[in-house]
């Protein structure tokens, strides 16, 4: 199905994430059909290029990462134009109106405009008010969407101003928070699995799920990004948000019918359970940590310390693990354990969810545990582990899988996290986008972390390409437990 004709604004458009994720995202949409030959997409920033400098970059962009053929791009790149402005001064924004009108015009797009605010989130709260200053938030003549970047403030004060902010001139129907977990198919997948099974629904609780591990690792470092992530920390980087919508995704009710409401408002009462974080959580179930130089994948790394933008006394964690729990009916008393960092051994985004062993060993002490892994990337796909009889003499069990792979399904289409929420976006579903309430839950939940953080809280050492710092081990050991070391999904055969 395509979208409706619509115009998309990109503000931050000589910036990074707009070559790297966003024109190739629609450039893919427009390869495969999804977005029509009635749209434009209007770059905006401060930098003097204009529609032919703009589309030369862009280009080169593509050409570099992405498949294309001649063609195919020519037609694309006529449809992206480039408008240079001050994005400080609302005056300028008057520069968009002609340009807007002369877009909607020709190609017949009724007015119909989506906003992506990809800068420096300082703009996050200017841009709306010097949108509405032109009258560019009314929905008078077409729909008005705005899609803002994380960060979603820096805490929760901050999160409330700028929701304060932005509200003054959309109203929430019209904002559409991105988190691009959400856009993951694997995330997506991971309710349907859930909700579409009956065999799970009985099992999906206290009383069989013993612990559930959420992992988020990166082998990268903090690249260019040194002087963004320095203030940032793998905290409110990665946890607060992705990790804590994938951890939502586990934990929510079913919804009564697949909309953004009925979705978000059980997204928003897991973010509401989540058990307060005391003092005592955050001395003993909270561990932060920072890379020191070492060797990823065969490969001398430098530490953080010595990164590019990074203050050479920094007390930012690039890696963080915390036992948490969800205090309803279904999860009280489960641990959630959940990690994330960089320059870990792997890329891998997982969760297992490990079950409770039998009551009584009937045929040896060691029976393997029953595990469900969820393989968000890369790899995608599900593993189930359990024990079946070792061949031969005895009845001892032995783990074995079964295993399902994403990469298994013939001629499946698979849109990337940003060609997915940008496509819902225009199509105006923000089944997939955060709300304000679950975003607000989220900052008041990890505020005692970030007062932690703030008041010089111990960050532990480890070498990249480790598991990260061996006070993390010990954290899941208190509970008898190792955090698993994820390495291919599936498993050899037996
Ligand atoms: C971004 C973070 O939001 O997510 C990055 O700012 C991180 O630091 C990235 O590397 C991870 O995304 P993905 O899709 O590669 O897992």
């Amino acid at each position: 199905m395509q979208t409706e004709n619509s115009c998309i604004v990109i503000f931050g458009a000589s910036g990074d994430l707009t070559h790297r994720k966003l024109i190739p995202a629609l450039y893919n949409l427009f390869k495969i059909g999804r977005l029509g030959e009635n749209f434009s997409v209007l770059g905006v920033a401060r930098s003097e290029l204009n529609d032919e400098t703009f589309r030369t970059k862009m280009r080169e962009a593509l050409i570099k990462n992405e498949d294309t053929t001649p063609e195919t791009l020519d037609e694309f790149c006529h449809h992206l134009y480039y408008q240079a402005v001050n994005t400080a001064d609302a005056d300028d924004y008057g520069k968009l109106v002609p340009r807007l009108d002369e877009l909607h015009d020709k190609y017949q797009t009724c007015g119909n405009t989506l906003y992506y605010m990809s800068t420096p989130p300082s703009l996050y709260g200017v841009i709306p008010e010097c949108l509405a200053a032109h009258g560019l938030n009314t929905e008078e003549y077409g729909w008005k969407r705005i899609i803002v970047e994380k960060p979603f403030g820096y805490d929760e004060k901050t999160a409330q101003v700028l929701d304060v902010q932005i509200h003054r001139f959309f109203e929430e129907h019209q904002i559409y928070r991105i988190d691009h977990y959400l856009g993951k198919e694997t995330v997506q997948n991971l309710l349907v699995l859930r909700f579409s099974n009956g065999w799970f629904e009985p099992l999906w609780n206290r009383n069989f799920i013993d612990y559930v591990e959420i992992t988020g690792a990166e082998s990268i470092g903090v690249e260019e990004r040194g002087g963004y992530y320095d203030g940032s920390g793998a905290m409110r980087d990665m946890f607060q948000n992705h990790l804590l919508q994938v951890l939502a995704m586990v934990a929510m009710e079913p919804p009564a019918i697949i909309n953004a409401d009925s979705m978000r408002d059980e997204v928003a009462k897991v973010m509401h359970c989540l058990r307060p974080l005391t003092q005592e959580d955050v001395e003993h179930n909270l561990v932060l940590g920072q890379y020191s130089a070492g060797e990823v994948n065969g490969n001398i790394v430098k530490g953080y310390l010595e990164e590019k933008g990074v203050p050479a006394d920094s007390h930012t964690e690039t890696y963080m693990a915390l036992r948490c729990e969800i205090e309803n009916w279904r999860w009280a008393g489960v641990p959630f354990y959940v990690r994330t960092g960089k320059r870990l051994p792997a890329r891998v985004t997982e969760i297992v969810i490990h079950f409770k062993t039998t009551p009584h060993p009937v045929f040896s002490q060691n029976a393997p545990e029953n595990k469900l892994i969820i393989r968000i990337q890369p790899d995608e796909g599900i593993s189930m582990r359990f024990g079946l009889k070792k061949p031969g003499a005895g009845f001892e069990a032995k783990e074995v899988s079964m295993d399902f792979r994403y990469a298994d399904l013939a001629g499946a289409q698979v849109l990337t996290a940003y060609e997915r929420l940008l496509l819902d976006a225009m199509k105006g579903d923000a089944t997939l986008f955060a709300r304000t309430d679950a975003v607000h839950a989220a900052w008041k939940f990890v505020q005692p972390i970030l007062d932690y953080k703030a008041n010089g809280g111990r960050i532990h050492e480890y070498e990249a390409g480790t598991w990260g710092p061996v006070a993390a081990d010990k954290l899941i050991a208190r509970q008898g437990k190792v955090w698993r070391k994820p390495s291919g999904l599936m498993k050899k055969k037996v």
